[in-house]
């Protein structure tokens, strides 16, 4: 197939082109730069064999995807080009509102005009706001708790209803746990601006020496150790379960809504404790106190996708901090792995 990947620079987007490449798609990269480094089409190129076409451009601007939906032609897109700050957007809810739900509005309407009718997006567990219970299940009630939340729940919406009403022939709203990780090339990799606000980029970023220590946010919620437990997936099987589930719906033509997760419990200490045995480096704890609107405890029941798709995540915890260290050293120009 040739799909076009909106937001296909970002760090989910750029593992799913080179998850696809090697499945033998044909990868049409459409995304502004917001968020992406300009050298990551070259990286890719590299690591796949593949020259993937870019569009510079906003997907707002309708005429601009209809250009390249038609010009390749695309059979499908993978719809990840969004704003993920939980913070930013509780600070700038029209921004969201904007970005991601007019957003993707807009390519609805250009896939429409192009007569491109199946789709993959990127959601998220944020949706299953706090759970009753772990794992979760994809029919468990979702809840918003912020802006993000929200944009996610109604795109997720949109999508569902277009499927329902013919408009389009397939698509999968794909609920992400935890994703962290990168190419074991090191090639591709999460570059988060600023302060990451995520555990991984935090610890990766400790290790460099680039921040002192690790703020631990509470270690008195009811989990085993005490700390935040989450499903952590490795991007490159996350990226996997987007080729098998887009091959899916487009060889059954269906929709489908599926958490991708290990279906494992990690929390903050064992993850730094998997980090420091990949890695041998120490990574310094400080305990603070809870972040606000944090969960205790999530993780997926995976089985679904298994079920649907034949999709399971193959890597573990030490595989993920091996592969966000190889990124991060390699960025920061340290050889020791
Ligand atoms: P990312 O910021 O690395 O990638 C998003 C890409 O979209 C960037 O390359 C950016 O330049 C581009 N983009 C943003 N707005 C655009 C626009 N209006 N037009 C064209 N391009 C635009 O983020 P990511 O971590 O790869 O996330 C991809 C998707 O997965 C997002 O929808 C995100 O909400 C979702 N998601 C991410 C996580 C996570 O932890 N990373 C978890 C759950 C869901
Ligand atoms: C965050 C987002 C969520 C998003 C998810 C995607 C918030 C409130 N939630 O969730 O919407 O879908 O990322 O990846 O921003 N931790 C520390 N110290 C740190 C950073 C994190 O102890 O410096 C702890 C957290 O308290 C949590 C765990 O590590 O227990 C994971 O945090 P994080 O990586 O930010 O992910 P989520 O909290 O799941």
């Amino acid at each position: 197939m040739r799909v076009m990947l909106t937001g296909g620079a970002g760090y989910i987007g750029s593992h799913t082109a080179a998850a696809l490449a090697a499945r033998g798609h044909q990868v049409v990269i459409f995304d502004n730069f917001a968020n992406a480094e300009r050298d990551v089409p070259a990286r890719l190129e590299r690591l796949t064999g593949q020259k993937m076409p870019v569009i510079e451009a906003d997907i707002r601007d309708v005429p601009a995807v209809v250009a390249a939906l038609r010009e390749y032609p695309v059979d499908a897109v993978i719809h990840f080009a969004a704003l993920k700050a939980v913070g930013e957007s509780e600070a700038d809810p029209l921004l969201y509102y904007d970005m991601n739900i007019i957003g993707t509005i807009r390519l609805l309407q250009a896939m429409q005009q192009a007569g491109v009718a199946r789709i993959v997006f990127s959601s998220s567990a944020t949706v299953y706001g706090q759970p009753d219970s772990s794992p979760i299940l994809e029919d468990f009630p979702t809840r918003v708790e912020n802006i993000y939340g929200r944009t996610k729940l109604v795109m997720e919406d949109l999508i569902r209803d277009l499927a329902r009403t013919g408009k389009l022939a397939a698509a999968a709203n794909l609920r992400y746990f935890n994703p962290v990780g990168a190419h074991p090339s090191a090639l591709i990799g999460e570059t988060p601006r600023g302060v990451p606000n995520n555990l991984m980029p935090y610890v990766t970023q400790v290790a460099t020496g680039a921040r002192p220590h690790l703020n631990v946010f509470g270690n008195d919620y009811a989990t085993p150790d005490g700390t935040g437990v989450r499903d952590y997936i490795h991007v490159v099987d996350l990226a996997e379960a987007h080729a098998l589930a887009l091959e899916h719906i487009v060889a059954n033509n269906v929709s489908i809504t599926v958490n991708l997760g290990t279906g494992e419990g990690t929390s903050v200490l064992q993850l730094v404790q998997a980090f420091e045995t990949a890695t041998g480096r120490k990574i310094p704890l400080v305990i603070a106190p809870r972040r606000p609107g944090d969960v205790s405890s999530y993780y997926a029941n995976p089985a679904l996708a298994e079920a649907t798709f034949g999709w399971r995540a193959k890597l573990n915890v030490e595989d993920m901090c091996r592969d966000s260290w190889r990124w991060q050293a390699s960025r920061a120009g340290i050889n020791d792995v």
